[in-house]
């Protein structure tokens, strides 16, 4: 019988889970259901409740439903609970509810993706735009790494310095040098308004990697390349890798995240 599985957000329609997991599975030889649906937030703990208690292998949750999700689980991996938020919901061997694991694997994704990249992140000084929920999750994964700093800067200071009290990095400070690496975790990008780079974060060493991403490059990344970046990625390689991350969560085996990425981005 396949494994089922399926996207929930609100709203849910230009989703590219079910493509890429799909791919994954045809990858693996691994025969999965894998749907997108489209769940209210009045409605969510009902539909956890039945779809585990139905026999659902597994969830991955997008928008709104992360935190909503986070308080839904009983057992969380310490990804979630540093994110305080789930995007990966996997159902136990036996089928109990009560055991379904929550688990946030978008910091991971990123990781894979900067390392299909070729980015090398053990002493490398990274530079964070953005201290909400994007950033928050992506902190541990990156600290993890051994980069030489992983520095925040957010438009109310105040975030950046909770951020790095919770999860390790530090504030930045103007004065500080050119980065190795700028990740853009602010959801300015999503209103069409540019987000402001401090001055001299950018050199031509700096790979500029916006968490966002579209068919044409994000407003970030043009900033990025007006300001000298030598190279500049969006994310949808981070997509593919949060889906490859959920994917191994579920089944134990990583996907290789390139072919499925290639495939996306011929499609768009
Ligand atoms: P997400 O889960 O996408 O991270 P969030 O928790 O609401 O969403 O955080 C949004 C992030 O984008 C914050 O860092 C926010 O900055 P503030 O903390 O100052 O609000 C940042 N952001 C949103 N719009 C922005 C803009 N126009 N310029 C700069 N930063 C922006």
């Amino acid at each position: 019988m396949s494994a089922r599985l399926a996207v929930i957000g609100d709203p849910i329609e230009h989703s590219k889970s079910p493509a890429i997991h799909a791919a994954f599975g045809q990858q693996c030889g691994i025969d999965l259901d894998y749907q997108k649906i489209q769940v209210a937030p009045a409605a969510l703990t009902d539909f956890l409740d039945q779809f585990f208690s139905s026999g659902g292998r597994g969830l991955n949750v997008t928008v709104p439903h992360k935190e909503a999700a986070y308080q839904w689980v009983k057992q969380h991996a310490p990804a979630a609970r540093v994110a305080g938020a789930c995007n990966t919901l996997i159902a136990p061997a036996d089928g109990s509810s009560d055991a379904v694991v929550g688990d946030n694997t978008d910091g991971a994704g990123l990781v894979l993706d900067l390392k299909r990249l070729g980015v090398k992140l053990t002493d490398a000084r990274v530079l964070m735009l953005g201290a909400g929920g994007a950033a928050r999750g992506a902190m541990g994964p990156l600290l993890a790494e051994g980069p030489a700093m992983v520095s925040v800067f957010n438009r109310t200071q105040s975030r950046a310095q909770a951020l790095t009290e919770q999860c390790g990095g530090r504030v930045w400070t103007p004065g500080d040098a050119a980065f190795d690496l700028v990740i853009g975790a602010t959801s300015a990008g999503l209103s069409g308004q540019a987000v402001n780079v401090p001055s001299g974060a950018i050199s031509a060493n700096t790979l500029v990697y916006d968490m966002m991403y579209g068919a044409e490059p994000t407003a970030l990344m043009q900033a990025a390349i007006a300001a000298g970046a030598g190279q500049v990625e969006d994310g949808l390689g981070m997509l593919v890798g949060q889906a490859a991350e959920a994917f191994e969560r579920w089944f134990g085996v990583l996907p290789d995240s390139a072919p499925v990425l290639a495939q996306l981005r011929r499609a768009s």
